[in-house]
């Protein structure tokens, strides 16, 4: 596990006095998102500036002082869990060339040891040249480092049966099935509401989101299963953000909306005054510049329709 200067020197200074600087930290971040616009998630890490769902991702967003990140997770040939987005590994890593006669190059065709050899930064910059493929046990580890949170999208899950309690799994043994990192830091979403009903059933207490925009008919249905439903930007109305609101999910708590993938600041002004919930951004800094009180992009009139985080 690596830990870096800054998040080490925190933890230092709760253990110096006596309790987590976790704990110390949240009531402080969480008053200042409640203060502000919607939340901001990082998509696939801050990943217009750093090769995404690597660990630069994530440290690219905690420089940039965004909280949440957003990443997908999916399974190795020998059942290790990796976080990459595409399901083969051809976009962003070198595979072609380390592995030429392995087409069409799947993850769940390659064991974690290959993956391991992979360049997953060099295709977006040269100085990134040599960043992995994280675990998910890597990821959890850099997230926890940096006092993030997480957005945990199990991507494609109809081609890994069972990742559902596998990374709930791996979620328990990494400390983020606590009670605190349950009500604040974690999120779970995917595209396949079979996935997030299993992922529900299994373990009630852990937030959701449904990844997509159901018909307002079929909203209740949802609402038995999923905290958050959350669509493609381009598809979001004001009145489908007020009729999703409009149903209580899982925990009695009113249903959210984390809308993706925006990177431009009108665009997330127009959003945050829709109250949409958390906008998803590989320009995070960009989102929260934009819908922020007094930005020239989103104004007063952003936050005035922003929902609670
Ligand atoms: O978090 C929303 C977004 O990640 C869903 O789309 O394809 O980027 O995983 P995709
Ligand atoms: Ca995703």
């Amino acid at each position: 596990m690596q830990i870096r200067p800054l998040a080490a020197a925190t933890t230092a200074l709760g253990t110096i006095l006596g309790f987590s600087a976790l704990w110390l930290s949240a009531p402080t971040a969480h008053a200042a998102e409640l203060r502000h616009g919607p939340t901001v998630i990082a998509h696939r890490g801050a990943s217009a500036y750093a090769p995404e769902n690597t660990l630069a991702a994530v440290d690219k967003a905690d420089d940039l002082g965004i909280r949440w990140v957003e990443n997908d997770v999916q399974r190795t040939k020998d059942g290790e869990l990796v976080v990459i987005h595409d399901t083969n590994l051809k976009r962003t890593t070198d595979v072609e060339e380390v592995f030429p006669d392995r087409s069409p190059w799947k993850v769940s065709d390659f064991t974690l040891k290959e993956i391991r050899r992979l360049d997953a930064g060099s295709w977006f910059s040269p100085s990134y040249a040599g960043a992995r493929v994280p675990t998910l046990e890597q990821y959890l580890d850099r997230v926890s480092d940096n006092h993030q949170k997480l957005l945990l999208e199990i991507k494609a899950p109809e081609l890994y049966p069972g990742i559902e309690r596998q990374t709930l799994r791996e979620l328990r043994q990494g400390g983020w099935l606590d009670r605190y990192h349950v009500k604040h830091r974690l999120i779970i979403q995917a595209f396949s509401a079979d996935s997030i009903k299993t992922v529900h059933s299994l373990r009630p207490d852990v937030k959701t989101g449904f990844l997509g925009t159901p018909a307002v008919a079929d909203l209740p249905n949802y609402a038995t299963f999923t905290d958050q439903i959350n669509p493609n930007h381009k598809t979001v109305t004001r009145e489908y953000v007020a009729a999703v609101h409009g149903f209580r999910g899982p925990h009695g708590r009113p249903l959210e909306v984390f809308t993706w993938t925006v990177d431009d600041g009108p665009t997330a002004a127009r959003l945050a005054e829709y109250g949409v919930d958390g906008i998803i951004s590989n320009k995070p800094d960009v989102i929260r510049d934009a819908t922020r009180e007094g930005s020239r992009a989103g104004g007063s009139a952003a936050l005035a329709g922003a929902g609670a985080p």
